[in-house]
């Protein structure tokens, strides 16, 4: 009797396990809808299988931002590409190539020189005011251009070479140069904007400047006026490329003001790939205002730049100078002359 009695009492368990196993869903269904969609709100679901269902994760949350209730997008992915790998590309190609590019250039041609040697006579090529501006526009691009690249490159560059904790502090510092300095930037840009837009509207001498090869690729020195067309390029590259680069830069530094994420991700686009084509325009423009040509430096650093120097580079500028009667004799420039 008790032998039948456990007999019995094992059957009827077993029976009624069987009933929980085929009444309770596995937990891959509960994970899913009637139309075997996804259900986010299943408490076992995983976070690669909404992903990959649903291309992105968000859901209802109590902090005022409600744009935190978006943990994953497809934009975000697609604006993390761009910012980790496509623009470090960009500015890899475009810098490096550009300094390939200057040290071929200057192996080949070497320094454009005086060809009729100093007059040891000067024209007053920029006033106190406008090298003030333009020295400094070009400090506040210097450091710009190095913290705004340690943004892109620093992680990749400089983090194992610098370690962890050197490397915030750098970055820290960095980040608080890149955001002030822009004020200052800012206003070089439009002070050169108003105070050399007279000289550098494109005109007709511009156009056979450019198919003379402008006379640093060629021999020849085709006349110009006081800013010649690779000049005037060099301008509008430091205006409209400097404004797009101020738009978007301010959009960043005071986020969501008028903008939504797909705005801010245009922004950071906008400014990452406007800087690097900016700071590989900027390295021509160093290069041809220090060691490409003889000469032009001066003209930036003392403000006045040697009369033959003027003739070969600026002939129509030269000529009105000379007809002003603005030319002066410059002992400072003719010792240089005797020393070289
Ligand atoms: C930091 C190194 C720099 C050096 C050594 C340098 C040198 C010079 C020199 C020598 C000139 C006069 C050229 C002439 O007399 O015809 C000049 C002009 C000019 N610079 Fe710079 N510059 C530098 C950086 C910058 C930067 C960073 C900017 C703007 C962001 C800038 C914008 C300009 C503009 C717009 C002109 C007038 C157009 C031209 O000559 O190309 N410069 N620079």
């Amino acid at each position: 009797m008790a032998m039948l009695c456990a007999c019995m009492r094992f059957m009827l368990g077993a029976l009624l396990l069987l009933t929980i196993f085929s009444i309770v869903p596995p937990a891959s269904a509960q994970q899913r809808n009637t139309d075997n969609s996804v259900n986010p709100t299943a408490s076992s679901v995983k976070e690669d299988s909404l992903l990959s269902e649903l291309n992105r994760i968000s859901g209802r949350c109590t902090i005022p931002d409600q744009k935190a209730c978006t943990i994953e997008q497809p934009a975000g992915r697609d604006w993390r590409h761009f910012h980790e790998v496509t623009l470090r590309w960009i500015g890899g190609v475009a810098i490096i190539g550009i300094l390939a590019l200057l040290v071929a250039f200057y192996l080949m041609r070497g320094m454009v020189r005086i060809e009729a040697g100093r007059s040891g006579r000067v024209l007053v090529r920029f006033s106190a005011f406008e090298r003030a501006v333009h020295w400094m526009t070009a400090t506040c691009f210097v450091i710009l251009a190095v913290t705004g690249l340690n943004i892109t490159f620093g992680r990749p560059l400089l983090l194992p070479w610098m370690g962890a904790d050197t490397f915030t502090t750098w970055s820290q510092w960095a980040k608080y140069a890149h955001n002030y300095l822009s004020f200052p930037f800012t206003l070089g840009v439009v002070l050169i904007f108003l105070m050399w837009i007279a000289w550098n509207l494109p005109t007709r001498v511009d156009v056979e400047w450019l198919r003379e090869g402008g006379g640093i690729v060629g021999k020849k020195h085709p006349p110009a006026d006081r800013f010649n067309a690779g000049q005037k390029m060099i301008y509008w590259i430091v205006v409209l490329g400097g404004g797009a680069i101020a738009a978007s830069g301010y959009l960043l530094m005071f986020p969501f003001y008028g903008t939504n994420i797909a705005n801010m991700q245009l922004a950071e686009i906008v400014h990452g790939v406007t800087a690097v084509l900016f700071v590989a325009a900027m390295l021509g423009h160093i290069y041809i205002g220090t060691v490409g040509m003889e000469g032009a430096f001066e003209g930036m650093w003392d403000g006045t730049v040697d009369a033959n120097w003027a003739k070969q580079h600026h002939s129509l500028w030269a000529e009105k100078e000379a007809a002003k009667g603005d030319i002066t004799d410059s002992p400072a420039h003719g010792t240089m002359q005797a020393a070289e």
